[in-house]
Order: C-alpha cells, then sequence, then structure tokens
C-alpha cells in the first residue's frame, strides 16, 4: 500500500470526532494517519485522549493573539509534522483568509447540518424550528467563507416528532463519527479513484483549442479539428486497450522519442500494446504522484502534431524566434 497520507486534527474541545478519526486509523486498510492533535485550548478533552493514543499533541491558548497570529502558530506546528491535510474537528475560531489558502484543498471541515442549509451555530435547533423532517451532516473542503466549501458527503438523519435539540445532535453525533472518517480515506486516496482522474484529464485536454471528446473502443478520447473529422492527441485507459492499470496515451514525434522516454523514466512511461508501433507513449495515472502540469504540456504538445495548420501556425512562429 502507498504511505498513508499524513493528517493534523484541530479541535478546540470534547474531540469525539478526532477520536473516530483515530479509532478508524487503526484499521490495516485506512489510507491515513493521524500524526498530530493540535487544539487553541490546553484544556481540550480531546488532548488527553489523543495522548493516550500516543499520537502527538501541541495546543497553544488563543488569548491575546489575533487570528493571524494564533493560524501561524498552528501552522507551524502542524508543517512541523509533515501533515499533508488538516481535517477541523469542532475546532472553534474562525480561520484567516492567508491560513485557508496555504491549506486549500488540503483542510477538511466537519459540519452539522445538510449544507448549504444552517452554517454557524445551533444548527439541530434552526432545524427544528424550521420543520424540517431531516437534519444531519456534512464534510465539505474549507474555503475563506464560514461552512462554505465544496461538500464532500453528507448523511441526512431523520428528525423525530419528539426531538429535542439535544437528542437531535446525539443522533447526528453518530452520523458524523461514520461520515468524517469514511470520506477523509475517500479524499486522501482520491488521485488513484479513475473517475477523478479521467476528469483532471479531461479538463486539461477540452482547455485546448477546438477540441473534443469521442470515445474509442469504449476508452475516452480527445480529438482536435472538427467534430466529425477531427483527430485523436489523446486516450485514456481505464483497463482498455488490453492494458492494466489507469494511463494516458499520447502522441510523440516517433518511435526514437517514444524509446528515449522509456528509457529516462520507466516507472512513468511505457509503450501501449496497440498504439505503441506507431510512436504513441502511455503515461502512468495511477502513481498517486501525478505532476498534472506535466500531464497538460503531454496533452499540448501531442495536440500540436495533429491539430489543423491553421491553429498551429501562431506557435510555430513562436518558436522560430
Ligand atoms: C461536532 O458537532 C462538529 O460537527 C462541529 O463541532 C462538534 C464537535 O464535536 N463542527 P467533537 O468535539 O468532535 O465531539
Amino acid at each position: 500500500m502507498k504511505e498513508r497520507a499524513k493528517v493534523a486534527v484541530l479541535i478546540s474541545g470534547r474531540g469525539s470526532n478526532m477520536a473516530a478519526l483515530v479509532y478508524a486509523a487503526k484499521a490495516d486498510d485506512c489510507p491515513y494517519e493521524i500524526i498530530l492533535v493540535a487544539s487553541n485550548d490546553p484544556a481540550a478533552p480531546g488532548l488527553q485522549l489523543a495522548e493516550a493514543e500516543g499520537i502527538d499533541t501541541f495546543a497553544h491558548p488563543h488569548k491575546g493573539l489575533n487570528r493571524a497570529e494564533l493560524d501561524q502558530i498552528m501552522h507551524e506546528a502542524v508543517t512541523k509534522t509533515g501533515a499533508e491535510y488538516i481535517a477541523l474537528a469542532g475546532y472553534m475560531r474562525i480561520l484567516s483568509d492567508e491560513f485557508v489558502s496555504k491549506w486549500q484543498d488540503h483542510m477538511l471541515n466537519i459540519h452539522p447540518s445538510l449544507l448549504p442549509k444552517y452554517k454557524g451555530l445551533n444548527t439541530y435547533q434552526r432545524a427544528l424550528d424550521s420543520g424540517d423532517t431531516q437534519a444531519g451532516c456534512s464534510v465539505h473542503l474549507v474555503t475563506p467563507e464560514l461552512d462554505d466549501g465544496p461538500v464532500l458527503a453528507q448523511t441526512a438523519v431523520a428528525i423525530l416528532s419528539d426531538d429535542t435539540a439535544d437528542l437531535l445532535a446525539e443522533r447526528v453525533l453518530i452520523a458524523e463519527h461514520q461520515l468524517y472518517s469514511t470520506t477523509l480515506a475517500k479524499y486522501v486516496t482520491r488521485e488513484m479513484d479513475p473517475n477523478w482522474i479521467l476528469a483532471e484529464v479531461r479538463k486539461r485536454a477540452l482547455a485546448l483549442e477546438e477540441t473534443y471528446e469521442r470515445p474509442s473502443f469504449g476508452a475516452p478520447g480527445w480529438r482536435v479539428g472538427s467534430e466529425k473529422t477531427g483527430k485523436y492527441f489523446a486516450y485514456f485507459s481505464h483497463r482498455h486497450f488490453g492494458e492494466t492499470g489507469t494511463s494516458l496515451f499520447v502522441k510523440t514525434s516517433g518511435l526514437d522519442e517514444q524509446s528515449a522516454l522509456l528509457d529516462a523514466d520507466p516507472d512513468l512511461y511505457f509503450a501501449p500494446k496497440f498504439y505503441g508501433k506507431s510512436g504513441w507513449i502511455a503515461i502512468r495515472l495511477d502513481t498517486g504522484r501525478t505532476d498534472w502540469g506535466h500531464i497538460a504540456d503531454c496533452l499540448k504538445k501531442s495536440w500540436r502534431m495533429v491539430a489543423p495548420r491553421r491553429l498551429t501556425r501562431m506557435l510555430d512562429i513562436a518558436d522560430e524566434f
């Protein structure tokens, strides 16, 4: 298995969600590990629990510090451990935009409502007061706006006729404990998920001029030119064309370049079975370490080899200077 993703959890209190993440991480096949639990409150009960589980802890009281100062202290404590992700779990401080942008796409939060409903506090009472039949919880990516980032997953929890905010909170909490660890596990392995990989390739292929997606023998492929007569410059293979794994086929300038690439990085490149003969190269996309800038360059180079001259002329002219 690939090395586990390193996660720091930020808490302010009880830390039951943190505990749920810690216990789930004890499973052999859990793709993340909790390497730090940090708090803005040295008395947070969750810290004691984390310590007892042998996890490093860090606490720094927020009193007397402004938002940016506290965030900087937390950021340093977290980065020192080598954490790649932050999971907020009942962390009751509003974060500075700067801190959020440093952890963009690498910081998750759990919120006890079905977002976008009921951002902020008192979510249970607000759901009851509105006469909702369902409450729930959401795990979302953190963006500068409070409780506003893209929702990764939600669990709905039925509201009972004699519910109180406390009773509802108890049941939502059970759902939270399930949802957070499964969502975090899925998120940290997203780069291995063929659907996620395909979406990333598609974004870059279709960003090139006059490109269209058109399947070829069941595999997604991209052509340049007109929709009917365009030429393929890329194929996405997830167990297609007699291959295993997930890869991208692009054109090279010919067999010489193909063999140079194979020599240069045999872990990354291979010659695809049917297309290899005509100089196509396959790039592995399931290593978990894809350099997406490189993929965009390869797509562009391949596109340029088959694109109509009216599209490439300006690039050719620029090259001559
Ligand atoms: C949870 O309800 C969570 O959704 C919210 O804060 C509460 C934290 O509880 N963000 P705990 O500290 O994880 O027990």
